[in-house]
């Protein structure tokens, strides 16, 4: 059957069972107990009645009927999480070490790498096929393995088969609902808190360096204003539910949560910058560096000063890890950056804030290429440190005139 014909089918049977289909549970069933668990368990047997469209994990079958979620997906990191900078280094780390970065990367059972073999004819097939998944959403194009896809559909929404997901839009009912696919699906509110988001992007308190664990984006959240006000992540990275998952790496993301103000006071240009939309610190990973920098200037643009500040949650692998200086915004401060003294001739102070998005995985890369990798390896190292290259940006940029008072 091609795939418009089996579309058509869908939508047809859609739109008969639609009228009886929704019923509410009265309790929330949450999760099922193992939801997140490491190792997954497997899917387990597909249920025989099922059409091969409704078994098959792959993103792009989900999005013959889910396409405004795959559109959005497919543009998001979480679709491109089974990252060149991550596989490139498996072969020096092993296979039970590669299984360990998958949970957050590629968590299903279906993903794992079952051996040596397994994982370096993934790491081959995936020099020639960069994306894991079909862009186009042709179902009909040879399948790469699941891992490819790295965070999908199926990794937050499948178990055993059975789909999971929030309450309908427009019935709000919980429970099992009976709709015209894959047997349904479960509803439950797990969806829509921030603690969905916690089992990959919140590591155990036990785990701290100086206070803090390395990934504590949750934390951050439960003590920020957000938090009491019922901000959740999906609020800020999913809204009206839409598959963005937008954060440092996208521009106008960034400015949406921050606000800026320049100003003179007496013989210094102010720079101000509140972190005013963001539910954790800014940024919440030790990965990124922000560089805010002024520059003092005569009348004939010759720079006269340069003052530079970075934005940074700085850490040092030596002997185990541990924190340089940690000068990141939290959640509704405000910071002054202060050029000043002037030198006497400034008629403008020029401000500047650059984002490194991938500043820690640089020197990474850059240090494993220093250290000598073999071909496949090495191949897609330098395929992520172009990328993290290409993903800094500027900011900012604005002038400052300077008044001065005789
Ligand atoms: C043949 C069409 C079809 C395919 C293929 C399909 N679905 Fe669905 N799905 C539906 C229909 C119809 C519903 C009912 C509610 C709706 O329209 O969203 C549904 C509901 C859902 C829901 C619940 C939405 C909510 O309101 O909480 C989730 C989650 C879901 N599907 C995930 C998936 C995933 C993940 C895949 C791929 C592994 C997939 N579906 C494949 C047709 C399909
Ligand atoms: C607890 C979940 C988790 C585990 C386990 C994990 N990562 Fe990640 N990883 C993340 C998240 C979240 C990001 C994105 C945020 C960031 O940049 O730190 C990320 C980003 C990355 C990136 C940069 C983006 C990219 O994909 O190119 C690399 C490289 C990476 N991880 C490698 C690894 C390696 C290697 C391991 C295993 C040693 C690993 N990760 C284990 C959650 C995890
Ligand atoms: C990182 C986890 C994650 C991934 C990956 C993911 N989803 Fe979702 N999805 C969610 C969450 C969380 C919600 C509920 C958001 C909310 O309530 O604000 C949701 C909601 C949905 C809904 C209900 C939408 C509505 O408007 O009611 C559907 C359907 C769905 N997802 C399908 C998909 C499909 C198809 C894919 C792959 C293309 C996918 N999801 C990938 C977490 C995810
Ligand atoms: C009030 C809106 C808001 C809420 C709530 C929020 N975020 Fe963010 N988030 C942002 C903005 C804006 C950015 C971009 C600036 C930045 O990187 O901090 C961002 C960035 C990120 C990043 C990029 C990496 C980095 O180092 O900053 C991740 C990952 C992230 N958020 C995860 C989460 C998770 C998980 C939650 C829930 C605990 C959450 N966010 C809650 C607004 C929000
Ligand atoms: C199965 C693990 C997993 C779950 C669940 C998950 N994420 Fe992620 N997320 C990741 C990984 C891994 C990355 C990094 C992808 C990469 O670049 O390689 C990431 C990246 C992101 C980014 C982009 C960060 C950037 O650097 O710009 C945002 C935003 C984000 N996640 C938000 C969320 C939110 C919100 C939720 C909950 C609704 C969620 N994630 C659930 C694993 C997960």
């Amino acid at each position: 059957m091609n795939t418009r014909l089996k579309r058509q089918i869908w939508a047809a049977s859609g739109m008969i069972v639609i009228g009886f289909a929704l019923t509410a549970a009265a309790v929330d069933p949450g999760l099922p107990t193992g939801y997140w668990d490491n190792p997954q368990a497997t899917q387990g047997k597909a249920p025989h009645d099922w059409s091969a469209l409704e078994t098959d994990l792959r993103p792009e079958a989900c999005a013959q009927c889910h396409s405004e979620q795959f559109n959005a997906w497919k543009n998001s990191l979480h679709a491109h999480a089974y990252s060149p900078g991550m596989i490139g280094q498996f072969p020096g780390m092993g296979v039970d070490e590669g299984n360990s970065c998958l949970v957050c990367h590629a968590p299903l059972k279906e993903q794992r790498y079952s051996d040596t073999d397994d994982m370096n004819r993934s790491l081959s097939l995936k020099l020639s096929h960069p994306e894991g998944y079909d862009r186009h959403a042709d179902i009909d194009s040879k399948a790469l393995p699941l891992r490819h896809t790295g965070v999908s559909c199926a990794v937050c929404h499948v178990r055993g088969w059975q789909r999971f997901g929030p309450p309908p839009k427009s019935s709000a009912a919980i429970g099992h609902q009976n709709t015209p696919a894959h047997g349904g699906f479960t509803a439950t509110r797990a969806f829509e808190q921030s603690q969905f988001c916690a089992s990959c992007h919140q590591f155990p308190a036990s785990m701290a360096i100086n206070g803090k664990p390395l990934q504590n984006t949750i934390t951050e959240w439960k003590e920020s204003v957000f938090s009491k006000r019922g901000v959740t992540c999906q609020k800020c990275h999913m809204p009206d539910r839409k598959h963005e998952f937008r954060g440092i790496h996208d521009p106008a993301m960034v400015r949406k949560g921050l606000t800026f103000e320049l100003s003179q006071n007496k013989n210094s240009a102010v720079f101000s910058m509140a972190s005013t939309w963001i539910g954790h610190a800014f940024p919440t990973y030790v990965t990124p560096n922000v560089v805010v920098s002024a520059s003092a200037m005569d009348a004939g643009g010759k720079v006269l000063r340069n003052w530079q500040w970075e934005i940074i949650r700085e850490v040092v692998y030596d002997d185990g890890w541990k924190e340089v200086r940690d000068t990141r915004l939290m959640p509704g401060e405000q910071r002054e950056f202060i050029a000043g003294p002037l030198p006497e001739k400034t008629t403008i102070v020029r401000f500047s804030v650059t984002v490194i998005p991938d500043h820690f995985y640089k020197g990474t890369y850059k240090s494993l290429l220093d250290g000598g990798l073999t071909e496949i390896p090495m191949a897609h190292i330098r395929h992520a440190l172009e990328r993290a290259e290409k993903n800094d940006y500027l900011l900012y940029e604005k002038e400052l005139v300077i008044h001065r008072s005789e």
